[in-house]
């Protein structure tokens, strides 16, 4: 007899139907498994046999062979396992092949039965959905994430024994329900800005940050606040969009880093990689392909602390997702596409001690110089913000001290200075829905500074040495401050602020005209 199970495999965030065709037949014992199935795959014959063994379902006796389709794919890890397990039932005729048709089954088998959950459950039933498939049976421990796709019908088992008398209509299976908002919720966040004190610099830049969609780097004594103000970006962004939620928590549940029980993702990922990151760590890689920290951090902060540390190599492969906001990880006969748009905060102490710019500092000043030209290169040419951070005051850190704005009154004019870059490109005026990745041509057209600001401009040009591509994302981080002012047009406050925020091009000026950033 023959049966055919529906089941999905992952490709990166994307999925593709697989169906899983068994024919049974008598004879000495044997389980074959044809088309291209992984190692993990393979191994879906051990748990599926102990598996129906609880049902007393036994195998001896029985020449199965199972091929799975589309046959050029390669198959990786565990989730076939309930599928494999009903085509066998299937071609066995202990459940009715035609109840098979037409359901999607996800889960893992452990040994005595039991639905194990899998990653990427809401990506693949997201692709089912897209793929005319309106019925799905997963792991009970995937159902928040499942939940949250709507136009599937989803069932959760905890069983075989539950998919089987499912099937058979002979067992009600519970439909995948949202469960009540776990954590704080939208908005809710443990940390918030009002908790720093003092910095009203780094404060600020780190609004401009969100604002505008620009990187920034934060160059500042240790116990500046660097870490604890890079935290608190994610809490100053506008609140995700049900599509960026979607996107979020699809990559994180192909990561497998869904807890059980969580659904939809609220906040924004803050991910702070260590500076021994591995590249395929960074930016994906591995077997079976998995996302990087630069994607996991889409939608939110990549924090790279202690910017120098990281090797040339992992800095380097950053460069490519930055440029285009997603990255394609390839392995043969694997390609995987990730999104990858992370709002990139790096940090990084003065100098090799930490306190040059205070009497602490002891070391020379042509050290000093040469670890600061460490600082080139092909990511820096992508953060737009620069600055340093003084030594937090003793004064500021007492508790009569006030504390700053609470994150809900920042984002409140990020979602404001967003609107109009947004009301932008909606009109069809610029081509990016973030200044920061605003063209040139763009960039002329809505950022042309008036009169003042051309000679302030002019000037520190000059002074500066700075470069034609500098001279980009000043214009860039001035429509920003302009957009957060909501005036329409760059005057010359807004180009000094711009500059003022590109510490680089000043600490570096005097050591080589040559050698500007950005
Ligand atoms: N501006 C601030 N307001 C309130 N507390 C602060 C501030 N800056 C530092 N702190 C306190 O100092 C601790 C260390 O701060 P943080 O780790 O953010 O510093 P850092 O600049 O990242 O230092 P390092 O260079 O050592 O990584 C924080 O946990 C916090 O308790
Ligand atoms: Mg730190
Ligand atoms: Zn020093």
């Amino acid at each position: 007899m023959q049966a055919t199970a529906l089941t999905l495999g992952l490709v990166g965030v994307d999925a593709h139907l697989v169906s899983v065709e068994v024919d049974s037949g008598r004879g000495p014992s044997a389980f074959h498994l044809v088309g291209l199935a992984e190692a993990a795959v393979r191994e879906a014959r051990v748990r599926v046999r102990a598996a129906l063994k609880q049902l007393e379902v036994e195998l001896d006796e029985h020449v199965i062979t199972v091929s799975m389709s589309p046959a050029d794919v390669r198959k990786t890890g565990s989730a076939f396992d309930v599928a494999l397990a009903l085509g066998i039932l299937g071609a066995l005729d202990r459940v009715d092949p035609a109840n098979l048709a037409g359901v999607v089954l996800l889960g893992e088998l452990g040994l005595g039965g039991q639905l194990r959950p899998v990653r990427g459950v809401l990506p693949a039933l997201a692709t089912a959905r897209r793929l005319g498939v309106t019925r799905a049976i997963v792991p009970v421990d995937n159902e928040a994430e499942a939940s949250a796709v709507t136009g599937v019908d989803v069932l959760v088992a905890s069983t075989l024994e539950d998919v089987v008398l499912g099937l058979r209509g002979e067992r009600a299976l519970r439909p995948a329900k949202m469960p009540g908002a776990s954590g704080g919720g939208a908005g809710c966040f443990a940390v918030d800005l009002a908790e720093i004190r003092g910095q009203h610099g780094a404060r600020r830049a780190l609004e401009i940050a969100a604002a505008g969609g620009h990187n920034l780097l934060m160059m500042g004594p240790p116990g500046a606040g660097k870490t604890m103000l890079a935290r608190r970006l994610p809490t100053i962004l506008p609140l995700m969009t049900q599509e960026e939620a979607l996107e979020v928590t699809a990559i994180h549940s192909v990561a497998g880093l869904l807890g059980a029980g969580a659904g939809l993702l609220a906040d924004r990922p803050f991910r702070a990689p260590h500076h021994t990151v591995s590249v395929a760590g960074l930016v994906g890689g591995g077997s079976p392909v998995r996302p990087g920290e630069v994607s996991l951090a889409h939608c939110g902060c990549l924090f790279l602390d202690e910017l120098l540390e990281f090797g040339r190599a992992t800095v380097e492969a950053l460069r490519q997702p930055l440029e285009d906001g997603v990255i394609a990880v390839s392995r043969a006969r694997e390609r995987a596409v990730f999104p990858a748009r992370p709002l990139v905060v790096a940090a990084l102490n003065p100098c090799p001690c930490g306190y040059a710019g205070t009497l602490r500092c002891t070391c020379p000043p042509d050290r000093v110089r040469s670890y600061r030209q460490r600082l080139s290169g092909p990511l820096l040419d992508r953060i737009d913000l620069q600055i340093a951070l003084p030594p937090v005051e003793i004064a500021d850190l007492s508790f009569a001290a006030a504390t700053g704005e609470p994150s809900a009154v920042v984002r409140e004019r990020v979602v404001q200075a967003r609107a109009a870059q947004a009301a932008r490109a909606s009109s069809g005026e610029v081509g990016a829905r973030l200044n920061a990745t605003l063209g040139a041509a763009d960039l002329a057209r809505v950022a042309s500074p008036d009169a003042a600001a051309e000679r302030v401009l002019r000037t520190a040009a000059e002074a500066l040495g700075l470069s034609a591509r500098a001279f980009g994302k000043v214009l860039r981080v001035a429509r920003t401050l302009a957009d957060l002012e909501g005036a329409t047009g760059v005057g010359a406050p807004h180009v000094a602020e711009a500059l003022h925020l590109r510490l680089l091009d000043r600490v570096r000026a005097p050591v080589a005209q040559s050698a500007t950033v950005g």
